[in-house]
Order: C-alpha cells, then sequence, then structure tokens
C-alpha cells in the first residue's frame, strides 16, 4: 500500500490522484508495493526507497513532470552499462528506473570520520577507474559529494547517470583526483604536483592508461598520507 505522502512524488510537482494510481498500479506489475520514504529529491526527479514483493527493498528514481528531459530511456542504458559501479538497474520505463538500493553514506562523510583516509580515496579513484574501463563517462564528478556512496558493505557506489554517455577517453579517474584532492582534502598543492600525471591519463588511450594509473595511485598514496605541515615540504 502506498502512504499517501509518498504516492505523492510519482508525479511530483504536478501531483493528480489518477496520475499517480496510474503508476502505483504499473509499478505494482513489476512487484513494487509502496515506498518507506523520500531518499532524495532532484532538479529532474524523486527518488523513493519501495518495498517488493519478494521481501526486499529497491530504489525507485521517477522523472519529475516538470523535466526538461521526455524520459529516462537514456539515464537508465547507460547506468546498465556503469554496473558493478553503479547500482544495478532492475527495470525501466519512460518515467521510472527500478533499482538496487544503495544504503550507506557519502564518502564525504566518511572521509571526515575515517582516521586513516588513504584506504577510502584509493577506493574512490579505482572507482572511477571502473567507469573508465567500463566505457562511462559520468560527466558530473568534479562535485561528486552528492554522487558517490560508501555501502554499508565497505563498496564505493556512484550515483546519477543523468549527464553520462558512453566515451573512448572518459575522465572520471581526473575529475575523482581533482575533487578528491582538493574539495574534500585541501591538498590542492600537491593536486598541482599532480597535473602531469593527470593530462597523460586524459590523452592516453586504453591500452596506455593501466599503467598511468598505477603511478598516479602511487603518487595519490604519497600526498595524501604524508603528515600536514613541513613534512610536505621535503619533496
Ligand atoms: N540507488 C539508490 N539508492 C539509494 N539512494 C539513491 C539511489 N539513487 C539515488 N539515491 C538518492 O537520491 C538522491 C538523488 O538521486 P539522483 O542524483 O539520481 O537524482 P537527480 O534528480 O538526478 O538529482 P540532481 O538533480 O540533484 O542531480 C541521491 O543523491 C541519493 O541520495
Ligand atoms: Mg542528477
Amino acid at each position: 500500500m502506498w502512504r499517501s505522502d509518498l504516492l505523492y512524488y510519482l508525479c511530483y510537482p504536478s501531483f493528480s490522484r489518477s496520475c499517480a494510481e496510474e503508476r502505483a498500479s504499473e509499478l505494482a506489475g513489476l512487484g513494487v508495493l509502496g515506498a518507506t520514504r523520500l531518499l532524495g529529491k532532484g532538479h529532474s526527479s524523486t527518488v523513493l526507497e519501495v518495498s517488493l514483493a519478494g521481501g526486499g527493498r529497491a530504489a525507485l528514481k521517477v522523472l519529475r513532470t516538470d523535466s526538461k528531459r521526455s524520459d529516462l530511456l537514456a539515464e537508465c542504458e547507460v547506468l546498465g552499462r556503469a554496473y558493478p559501479v553503479s547500482p544495478r538497474v532492475a527495470s525501466c520505463g519512460r518515467y521510472y528506473i527500478l533499482m538496487e538500493l544503495v544504503e550507506g553514506v557519502p564518502v564525504v562523510e566518511a572521509l571526515s570520520r575515517a582516521e586513516s583516509k588513504l584506504p577510502l580515496v584509493l577506493k574512490v579513484i579505482s572507482a572511477g577507474r571502473g567507469l573508465d574501463i567500463l566505457g562511462v563517462d559520468h560527466r558530473e564528478l568534479s562535485r561528486a559529494q552528492k554522487h558517490v556512496f560508501l555501502t554499508v558493505d565497505g563498496r564505493v557506489k556512484i550515483l546519477d547517470y543523468e549527464s553520462a554517455s558512453p566515451s573512448e577517453r572518459p575522465r572520471n579517474v581526473c575529475r575523482l583526483t581533482s575533487w578528491l584532492l582538493s574539495r574534500v582534502l585541501h591538498l590542492e598543492r600537491e593536486l598541482r604536483e599532480l597535473a602531469g600525471l593527470l593530462r597523460e591519463y586524459k590523452r592516453a588511450d586504453e591500452g596506455e592508461r593501466r599503467d598511468v594509473f598505477r603511478e598516479l595511485v602511487e603518487r595519490v598514496a604519497m600526498v595524501v598520507e604524508l603528515p600536514p605541515g613541513p613534512a610536505r615540504n621535503l619533496s
């Protein structure tokens, strides 16, 4: 059964009971029994946690009725290609994506609590490498605070493929490294020292990227592990 306050988000913001009930009944055919909470309300969609007939839960992304986009089908396709870095897609329609529920916290929050930041930093950059290998350019990872999550079982999941597209030279590693080092860890000077290597990675084709990535990981490990203060100036 749908709670009426959550049913509202099936045709948000131009709510009409008939629209919401029609969608709820179509979703019931996919095994969606109702929503348990609102996970997010973005510019182009709403995201609900839903309960499933089989007993599990999932995330349901619903296109807003005032969105500039006509459907979620292109996003669904690239989301499927990005798995397992993305949540697993269960099914899609013009106005919805039913997918794996990511249970966890934004990586920024996990990093602020972590005593040793390096393992998580490397996990995030490796998720970016995963997307690069899969040939998906996310395109919204320069400010990734809302898109990169650490799950309760320790995986990094990257959400929201609204602007993403297939690409032969994706730049996820470069964007995530820049975002983490400058905006999250405030290591601007260290990031500038990595600029040449990041440029090399960006320009390389997939066959050459593996070695550049290995070197990047070593350099990132050095700068993230160094204690703050004078020790940083020794290099
Ligand atoms: N599969 C999921 N599991 C758990 N939470 C999710 C999932 N997908 C999205 N969310 C939550 O919903 C929020 C909004 O999702 P998403 O970014 O895909 O929507 P959006 O409409 O594109 O938002 P925006 O306009 O801000 O880009 C996410 O930041 C996240 O908190
Ligand atoms: Mg979005």
